[in-house]
């Protein structure tokens, strides 16, 4: 496998409240990426402020910090080639208007706000690695072969 790493992916409050976490563990599911670790989760003021720190000069922060502590997310870590990037691409673009259908925010949502997942940016350099050790512990995360590996890979 070439470019194997790992990225940050979270169902946010909004993905949680219609119900889905399944939908989107699925699609990753079956597009062969690896599931290393996973948390059913609430996020508290201050890992919110710092998991979108980058983001406090803006305009929507703090609503953006109320939305994402309101209620329990699936924060998760995926393992497979590339695999930063292919997630940012099956999420779509930022504002769910924008994003093609076939993708997550394309099918599941319609606005800037409620965009159903995060991913971390590919174009971030460190950012799936920065993000991971905010919400995991390493003996949160395992290391393991997925049956299917040798047949997803050349
Ligand atoms: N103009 C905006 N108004 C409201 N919320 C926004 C706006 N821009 C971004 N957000 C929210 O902040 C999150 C983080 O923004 P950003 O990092 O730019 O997008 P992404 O989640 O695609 O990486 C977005 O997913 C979205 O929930
Ligand atoms: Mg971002």
């Amino acid at each position: 496998m070439a470019d194997a790493e790992r990225t940050f992916v979270m169902v946010k409050p909004d993905g949680v409240q219609r119900g889905l976490i399944g939908e989107i563990v699925s699609r990753l599911e079956e597009r062969g990426l690896k599931m290393v670790g996973g948390k059913f989760m609430q996020i508290d003021q201050d890992l919110a402020e710092e998991h979108y720190g980058e983001h406090e000069d803006k305009p929507f922060f703090d609503g953006l910090v109320d939305f994402i502590t309101s209620g329990p997310v699936f924060a998760m870590v995926w393992e497979g080639q590339d695999a930063t990037r292919q997630v940012r691409k099956m999420m779509g673009e930022t504002d769910p208007a924008e994003s093609a259908p076939g993708t997550i925010r394309g099918d599941y949502g319609l606005d800037l706000g409620r965009n159903v997942i995060h991913g971390s940016d590919h174009e971030d350099p460190g950012a799936n690695e920065r993000e991971i050790a905010l919400f995991f512990d390493d003996d949160e995360l395992l290391d393991y072969e997925r049956v299917d590996e040798q047949w997803l890979y050349e």
